[in-house]
């Protein structure tokens, strides 16, 4: 029966294609295996086979007796240079046109490059007018500019080795997760009443706390920030996890600084080539401060004592820094390079400025509440973090002060049946990629920045 029914929809379907290649131009696909260029570029002893790349070019260069291709298609830094006769070239053949190209691949006699494809088919499949595309052959270009175009630049160098390694940190940051977690939280899409886009997941992953030990979330994030900075998006990606049985904040940290550590690693080892290109050309001077953040225990201050640091600093502050009153970038600036470019968590922050569930520390004169932030080089604050108020009492009482008492009922249930002392953070996906790459706008780490005033795509 089943047989019977593919058989009816494969002929169901050649009968469509017929009907739609009268009328249009059909491509008919290639029996050739298609290869992506980052593995044909390893294939160490390339055996003669036959194959195909597809891909955009990035130079051509027709010489009497040979043409040179080079093309790129995503997949890595590099680009697989093509090799044909003069005959195969045409006036379609430029800069930024896509291609599919079939040959052998070969050893390449050239001392850069360990393979080319020697190729006897090249065949235009959009073609690119490189009088009015934005980006010309072998120009570099500042990231600023490159932003104008959001449609197109991810073909340029830059923006794809920034893609390429943002893809490589998502990968690493589920497999550091993935082990000991075994729930993800996923997207709610049942709306019956008034909904809103999240500004965090935390309290959603604290009802989840509430039955698996460590859960986790990766997602997009939204906040209507008023901001034009150069670290502010309205739509951001956070990763935030959760942590039950969990009595001091020390543990959070361990966590927090074994994520950073561990992701950037396997973004060392697995894009070499793609964050070498923008510690080079994007930020010079950022390898070094990469490793003195990798080799480094990082390090740990209370927010008195940042405050006690900024206050005899010979600094003039546009903010003048006062016990109770907030962090200003220029303070956390100025506390990650009085810590010597090494990421620092300030610890245990005013009561009053800080959130109704973060735990109370019940010291005095000066009450605190166990928050946490990372302030990292380049960026500020990166990581946000505490320990929730596990004690029913305490927590009803600063809902009722604030008068919130019947909207927060379900998480005051949370401390009523079977409370446990818990806490967790969330990290900022792009600062992450701007701190560890050295990109100074947070714009030039997601594809498709939206911010106040502006969202182009
Ligand atoms: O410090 P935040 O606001 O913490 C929370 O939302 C907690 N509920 C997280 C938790 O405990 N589960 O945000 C966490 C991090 C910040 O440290 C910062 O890196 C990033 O998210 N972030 C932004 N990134 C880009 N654009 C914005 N508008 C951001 N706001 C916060
Ligand atoms: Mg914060």
């Amino acid at each position: 029966m089943t047989g019977g029914l593919t058989m009816w929809a494969a002929r169901a379907l050649s009968r469509a294609l017929r009907a739609y290649c009268t009328s249009a131009p059909c491509p008919r696909p290639s029996q050739l295996p298609r290869v992506s260029i980052r593995d044909a570029l390893v294939s160490q002893n390339p055996r003669g086979e036959n194959m195909k790349v597809q891909g955009w070019v990035r130079s051509v260069r027709s010489q009497k007796e040979v043409l040179f291709l080079h093309i790129n298609d995503g997949s890595s830094l590099e680009h697989l240079q093509i090799v044909a006769d003069p005959s195969l070239d045409s006036c379609d053949l430029t800069f930024g046109c896509s291609v599919e190209v079939q040959g052998v691949l070969v050893k390449s006699p050239y001392k850069k490059q360990n393979v080319e494809l020697k190729a006897d088919k090249i065949e235009v499949i959009g073609h690119c007018d490189p009088k009015t595309f934005p980006f010309k052959y072998k120009e570099r270009y500042p990231l600023q500019y490159i932003r104008q175009y959001p449609h197109l630049r991810c073909r340029t160098n830059a923006l794809a080795s920034i893609l390429r390694v943002r893809s490589e940190a998502t990968d690493a940051i589920h497999s550091f997760f993935k082990p000991s977690s075994k729930v993800k939280k996923q997207g709610k899409n049942f709306f019956g009443v008034p909904a809103f886009l999240t500004v965090s997941a935390q309290l959603h992953l604290e009802v989840m706390s509430g039955a698996f030990t460590q859960v986790f979330t990766f997602g997009p994030t939204f906040r209507a920030e008023n901001s034009q900075s150069r670290r502010h998006l309205a739509e951001f990606y956070m990763v935030e996890a959760e942590m039950s049985f969990v009595e001091s904040l020390q543990d959070i940290m361990q966590v927090m600084e074994t994520l950073f550590k561990s992701t950037t690693e396997a973004v060392l080892s697995n894009c070499p080539e793609d964050v070498e290109l923008l510690h080079k050309f994007i930020a010079p001077g950022q390898k070094d401060k990469l490793e003195q953040m990798l080799k480094n225990k990082f390090l740990i201050i209370s927010y008195t004592e940042a405050v006690e640091i900024l206050k005899k600093a010979s600094q003039n502050f546009t903010f003048t820094p006062k016990w109770g009153v907030d962090l200003q970038t220029e303070h956390e600036k100025y506390l990650v390079e009085y810590c010597g470019n090494i990421p620092v968590f300030v610890i245990n922050y005013p009561f009053d400025l800080k959130p109704f569930y973060m735990r109370d520390n019940e010291d005095e004169p000066q009450h605190t509440v166990a928050a946490v932030d990372l302030l990292v080089p380049g960026v500020g604050e990166l990581f946000g973090g505490s320990l929730r108020e596990e004690r029913f009492h305490l927590l009803q009482q600063r809902l009722a002060r604030l008068g919130l008492t019947d909207t927060y009922q379900w998480y005051l249930d949370l401390r009523r049946f079977g409370s446990v002392p818990h806490g967790g953070f969330g990290m900022g996906f792009e600062r992450y990629l701007q701190c560890i790459l050295g990109v100074h706008n947070i714009k030039d780490v997601i594809p498709f920045p939206r911010f106040s005033h502006s969202c182009l795509l």
